[in-house]
């Protein structure tokens, strides 16, 4: 709370007295530490790459770097910034569509593994190794059936999806590479490992343990099956953020203690497994700040109106739910601010209601009723001028946002 308290602090004696604040903050030590104890508790054969799509920032890129083993990228975009950011961090790059522009690029700059999406992907990846007569090194994106495994609120396989080639086409898959010319003797296309990314928002280590189960005797079953002997599996990201109940946090070191058994019991330990996690890595150190504007009775229910919205932090939005907030009432700040919000926003304070042990809907400022952050929330005390903080804002917040609805100003944005 202090840290936040001195944030609010340093970014309004920094910016224009008569603007009221609206700003991402970032605790890139809270990140570190736990990116840290993360590949810390992993069993020894597993590596943690970052899924940059949930929050690409350079200097998240920047924080992170020393500690993860690379970074995943799902576009040309990404792959661009990355490797500008941190261009000695190794990457990897997926996702559905790719252009074969954004297939050459990725070649181009050696990426350590491109995970193919269909048996296009495959073919024209085939063909742009030989027009550049090089090698590059693959993983086949699968899609397999879940078999009983509960599914997330967010599942993208074991069911008909656009993401990942299915079974059936994985005896063509073999054949494309079988078949495909050889540079000195070498097939071009390597294929050293299958990928896996099939649920997101996991809150549950016994389930996602089951996952990984899945997906470990699956590999073996296919290496058995083709006669490979593979050395890498990718099992995706997905581990979930509980932004319900953030006091709930999934219990990363359980996860990987059950990890090391079933690596053990399954023999996996020749087998490099890389987990590509973006939201349990970076949502937790992000907060998402909007200073009250207004605060209105409407057809029986308060609103807050903060200065700010879903065009800056479209999570809650995003995932239809409540998202986690504190307030800072303006008790809590320096005198200095003390005074300035006194004189900026509370002119009126006479006529402005005060909110004690209310329920209030947030909102921001855009013209739609979609614009909420957070739906009849109890606060012990709120009046203009306050503070807003929403936690858990570090992954995919402000670049999953529809930023230029409006025209609104972008939030500052602090990296503690
Ligand atoms: C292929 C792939 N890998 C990894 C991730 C990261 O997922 P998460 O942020 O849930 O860890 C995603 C998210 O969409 C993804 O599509």
């Amino acid at each position: 709370m202090d840290k936040i308290i001195n944030a609010i602090s340093t970014l309004t004696s920094q910016q224009d007295p008569h603007a009221p604040l609206c700003a991402y903050i970032y605790d890139l030590e809270q990140l570190k530490s736990h990116a840290n104890a993360m590949v810390k508790a992993l069993p020894s054969n597993c590596e943690l790459y970052y899924a940059a799509k949930a929050n690409p920032e350079a200097e998240v890129l920047a924080a992170l770097a020393p500690i993860v083993h690379g970074f995943e990228a799902a576009s040309g975009g990404e792959l661009n910034w990355l490797h500008q950011c941190q261009p000695q961090m190794p990457l990897i790059f997926g996702g559905p569509g790719k252009l074969i522009s954004e297939l050459s690029q990725a070649i181009d700059l050696k990426v350590d593994a491109i995970h193919v999406e269909s048996l296009t992907e495959l073919r024209r990846i085939i063909a742009l190794c030989l027009q550049k007569q090089c090698h590059c090194r693959i993983l086949l994106r699968m899609n397999i059936a879940l078999e009983g495994i509960a599914e997330t609120r967010l599942t993208m396989g074991g069911k008909p999806t656009p993401f990942g080639i299915d079974v059936s086409e994985l005896d063509a898959a073999m054949d494309l590479l079988r078949d495909q010319p050889k540079l000195s003797g070498i097939p071009l296309v390597e294929l050293v490992g299958f990928h896996f990314h099939l649920m997101s928002h996991q809150l549950d280590v016994e389930r996602h343990l089951a996952l990984m189960a899945l997906y470990f005797s699956t590999f073996k079953t296919w290496c058995h099956q083709y006669g490979l002997r593979l050395p890498l599996l990718n099992v995706g990201g997905g581990i979930g953020i509980n932004y319900a109940d953030p006091q709930q946090v999934f219990d990363w070191s359980s996860f990987c203690v059950g990890l090391a058994h079933l690596i053990a019991e399954l023999n996996m330990e020749d087998v490099k497994i890389r987990f590509e996690c973006g939201r349990f890595v970076s949502a937790a150190m992000g907060y998402y700040v909007m200073q009250v504007l207004d605060i209105k009775h409407n057809h029986g229910q308060w609103f807050a109106i903060g200065h700010g919205g879903t065009h800056h932090f479209r999570t809650p939005a995003a995932q239809d739910h409540n998202h986690p907030f504190f307030v800072l009432n303006q008790d809590g700040l320096s005198a200095h601010k003390r005074q300035r919000v006194d004189t900026e926003l509370a002119l009126d304070a006479s006529i402005t209601p005060v909110l004690s042990n209310q329920l209030v809907t947030l909102v921001g400022q855009l013209c739609t009723p979609k614009d909420v952050l957070a739906k009849q929330q109890y606060v012990k005390s709120l009046a203009v001028g306050d503070y807003l903080v929403f936690t858990h804002a570090g992954a995919y917040a402000w670049n999953i946002s529809h930023q230029h609805f409006l025209m609104h100003a972008a939030p500052r944005r602090l990296f503690m």
